[in-house]
């Protein structure tokens, strides 16, 4: 299956899934540290789904082959909330991740709104630029079953975004405001992989590939404005998610 542009991967479950995608960042880590003289720049997305993801970087054999002082972790959206709060995606990552590997990780600090405080950070840190913007090696996102990605969601003004690298983003539907990686830095990326799984996903995946050609502007579904100017963007879905048997 695929929508124009958007390559398509579908994994029989969420194992399968996780482990594929693991096997590919352990890969990519290996050979950018043989080659290239700066961090695996990669943005950690947030929700349940790239938990199992986590677990397997942190586990055997992952955790032992990865360069891991060769990665550098940034998060793609964070909810206003503080760091050990259950519903923090650095919390999250924290413990099935970063607490097990020595690679350094830069929180969002949602709770403070400090969304030019996060942008000096990449700007800091990411060295390449892609028309002025910092270039992530691997930007890694779920998606909502409204289409949101990272905390770009229906309707919000971050979806017109087109200067600013981070902002904190008024979410009315969910009472509350939360930081985000924009549309231009996650267009500068190398590399964008989707991980989508679950039947909850399957009408809204199967609407955003119908719609990949004419998402609309700003995009009706916001995960169709995620369009790499030049890297990959690849969606990983279990079957579930793609209404198929894989
Ligand atoms: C967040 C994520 C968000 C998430 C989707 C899917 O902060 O929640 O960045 O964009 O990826 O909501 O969440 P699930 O993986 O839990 O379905």
């Amino acid at each position: 299956m695929a929508g124009a542009g958007i390559e398509t991967r579908v994994y029989p479950d969420p194992e399968r899934l996780a482990a594929s995608v693991a096997e590919a960042i352990a890969a990519l880590a290996v050979r950018q540290a043989r080659t290239a003289p700066r961090p695996l720049g990669i943005a950690l997305s947030g929700g349940s789904t790239p938990k199992r993801l986590y677990e397997l970087l942190a586990a055997p054999p992952h955790v032992d082959r990865i360069p891991w002082r060769q990665v550098e972790f940034f998060f793609g959206d964070e909810r206003s909330v503080p760091p050990d709060h259950p519903d923090s995606n650095w919390a999250m990552a924290k413990r099935a991740l970063l607490d097990h590997v020595p690679a350094p990780a830069h929180r969002m600090e949602a709770e403070i709104g400090d969304a030019d405080g996060y942008a000096r950070i990449l700007d800091d840190r990411i060295a390449r630029r892609r028309d002025g913007v910092p270039v992530l090696d691997l930007v890694l996102l779920g998606m909502g079953d409204d289409g949101h990605t990272a905390s770009l969601f229906p309707g919000t003004a971050a979806l017109a975004e087109r200067r600013r690298f981070v902002v904190m983003n008024e979410v009315p539907q969910l009472h509350t405001r939360r930081m985000t990686l924009t549309y231009p830095v996650l267009n500068a990326a190398d590399r964008v992989w989707a991980l989508i799984a679950g039947a909850g996903k399957r009408t809204v995946v199967a609407e955003c590939l119908a719609r990949a050609a004419d998402p609309g502007d700003p995009p009706a579904r916001p995960i169709l404005g995620v369009r790499p100017t030049a890297g990959e963007l690849v969606w990983h879905l279990d079957a579930a998610a793609a209404g198929s048997t894989a």
